[in-house]
């Protein structure tokens, strides 16, 4: 007989379900952004479109050396977030240089060797600044008003990830270094991260820095294939599969540009000048699709999901991404490659993001 007892206690289970479902539903997403930051695109506008999404948490930016130094990284990170008067968010520095020993030093010699598809290298074509404070005041005639947190970004990435396990997506939008130490020091946080979103690799497509590799996965192979590798619960890569079919053109610089904002601003100062040049220019946004997917997953239109890999024997093929479409070498995992996502939707989000 279904008595009074009964009922209250559905009723409470019922009460509690409908909790848990609403704080779920209405529980941001967590990320942290891991990033060889630069101005503007790529990465400068992937971490502005994640700091004024209502929907996301950004836990922290960690700075990693790729297209710019630990120093330069860290400099346009704190002044981007100054801009956005996300002066909240913690940004941590990281490991200095990639892990083969001396890549620096004979970048030339090894580029000479295994050919060039583009001759941008990052950083390695810059001298190294002496510290994040000489850039910023070089950069912007002034003393930076925050300054990274006191904690090592590997240190950062371990201490955030323990403490909201499961719930954490982990964002390398640069070389892999960070991701890739933190895991070592401590693979227990491996099952607690909720998901890795790179923004690397080129899978069917060449690379773009030599005619195997794409940038990040380049500047740093061992890195990329000891975190590719390891068993996370999800991972997708936005490589150069679907990065090269979206380009940024001058409708959709006058789209950012048509408020009076200080992002605005910073696009009229740093692309109104090659419009002017060139009113066809375009370019690619590599790091704000990895974003943007993240943000909006329902941008996503096709992915595969291969066994990965990365090849870090130091040759012709350094630093390629694998993608195997049956079992992949011992020791690979299961990943999901993006190949295209909805467009129209994707620059309506960022326009949407840069212009509030
Ligand atoms: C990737 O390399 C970096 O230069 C960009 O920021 C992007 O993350 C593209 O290959
Ligand atoms: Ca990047």
């Amino acid at each position: 007989m279904f008595t009074m007892k009964h009922f209250l206690v559905v009723l409470v289970r019922a009460t509690l379900l409908l909790v848990v479902l609403v704080s779920v539903a209405g529980a941001k997403e967590k990320v942290i952004l891991d990033t060889d930051m630069v101005v503007l695109y790529d990465d400068g506008v992937a971490m502005m479109m994640l700091a004024n999404h209502p929907d996301i948490d950004l836990l922290g930016v960690t700075i990693v050396p790729g297209n710019t130094w630990l120093s330069e990284g860290t400099a346009y990170a704190l002044r981007q977030l100054e801009v956005l008067n996300r002066t909240d968010i913690p940004v941590a520095i990281g490991i200095s240089y990639p892990l083969r020993a001396a890549r620096y030093e004979t970048i030339q010699v090894e580029r000479e060797m295994f050919g060039y598809n583009s001759s941008y290298t990052g950083c390695f074509a810059r001298i190294e600044p002496a510290s994040y404070l000489e850039v910023y005041r070089k950069e912007y005639r002034s003393a930076p008003k925050i300054k990274p947190v006191d904690k090592h970004a590997v240190n950062f990435l371990i201490d955030t990830i323990k403490a909201n396990p499961g719930q954490v997506t982990v964002m390398p939008i640069g070389p892999c270094t960070n991701l890739a130490i933190a895991i070592r020091i401590a693979p227990e946080i491996i099952p607690l991260i909720k998901r890795v979103v790179y923004m690397g690799g080129a899978f069917d497509v060449p690379g773009n820095t030599t005619p195997a590799a794409e940038f990040n996965w380049w500047f740093d192979p061992e890195a990329a294939k000891m975190s590719v590798r390891a068993p996370f619960a999800d991972q997708l890569i936005v490589g150069l599969d679907v990065c090269e079919k979206y380009h940024f053109n001058k409708k959709i610089f006058e789209r950012i540009t048509a408020v009076d904002t200080p992002i605005a601003k910073m696009f009229k100062r740093k692309y109104g000048p090659e419009f002017e040049k060139d009113p066809n220019y375009t370019r690619l946004v590599w790091d704000t699709i990895a974003a943007a997917v993240v943000i909006d997953p329902a941008l996503i239109v096709e992915e595969e999901t291969r066994w990965v890999d990365v090849n870090s024997d130091y040759g012709l093929d350094y630093g390629r991404s694998l993608g195997y479409r049956r079992q992949g070498p011992a020791g690979t995992q299961k990943a999901r490659i993006l190949l295209a996502i909805d467009e129209k939707r994707f620059w309506n989000l960022m326009v949407d993001l840069l212009t509030k």
